[in-house]
């Protein structure tokens, strides 16, 4: 199991001590969660800030798009240093040429190239991108905000994400977003997930025992 934990939940007064505690542990990527106000009401990092965690962390940076114009903001944040770009289908208005002409330029960017859904966006709206795309992010929160709880309809998800995969693309990496724990990072590992991200569990607790505890 590959654990993210998303530094939307870092103690910025901190800031050095966690990472480097972060970097002392067995998480194998870093999670941005970008904001910009307007996909969702919530404003986050800006592209100066992932350059800094690049300096300051060798894990995989994996950048999640919540954001109204994720054409703009992939530019800017594989300039910055990004492994992952993953961005919302709604984002898209769910259009299917356009969700294509986005991962290739993804692509064209040396990223891997990720797609996500609310959780009231029904999972069908990746099927016609199985192929495409090395990531699917399943969100099992409304996004926006850290701390809220795992919505237990995102298991069937990624059961049915699994079964599609299995046939049309074994390498691709299902990750879950949004209330993981010990207790629901199981239940999305037993589902099929490869990637958890996971907030507040990680930060609030012991980082390296928190991180230890999802790898299983
Ligand atoms: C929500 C974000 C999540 C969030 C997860 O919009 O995409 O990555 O940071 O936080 P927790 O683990 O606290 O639910
Ligand atoms: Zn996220």
């Amino acid at each position: 199991m590959i654990v993210a934990p998303s530094v939307l939940s870092l103690d910025y007064s901190r800031m050095k001590e966690q990472v480097d505690e972060l970097n002392a542990s067995k998480a194998e990527w870093m999670h941005f969660d970008v904001m910009d106000g307007h996909f969702v009401p919530n404003l986050t990092f800006g592209p100066d800030i992932l350059k800094g965690f690049c300096k300051m962390s060798p894990l995989v940076k994996d950048v999640h798009l919540m954001v109204s114009d994720p054409f703009f903001f992939s530019d800017v944040f594989a300039r910055a240093g990004a492994d992952y770009i993953t961005f919302h289908a709604e984002a898209l208005d769910n259009d299917d040429r356009s969700i294509r002409d986005l991962c290739d330029h993804i692509h064209s960017l040396g990223c891997k190239a990720g797609i996500s859904v609310k959780p009231f966006t029904r999972i069908d709206a990746v099927r016609p991108f199985l192929k495409q795309f090395d990531l699917f992010l399943v969100m099992s929160v409304e996004p926006g905000f850290g701390g809220q709880a795992f919505l237990p309809a995102s298991i069937a998800k990624i059961e049915t994400l699994r079964h599609w995969l299995d046939n049309a693309h074994p390498e691709a990496l299902i990750e879950v977003d949004g209330g993981i724990n010990e207790h629901t990072g199981k239940l999305c590992r037993d589902a099929g997930a490869d990637v958890l991200v996971a907030g507040s569990y990680v930060f609030k607790n012991d980082i390296q025992k928190a991180v230890e505890s999802l790898c299983l």
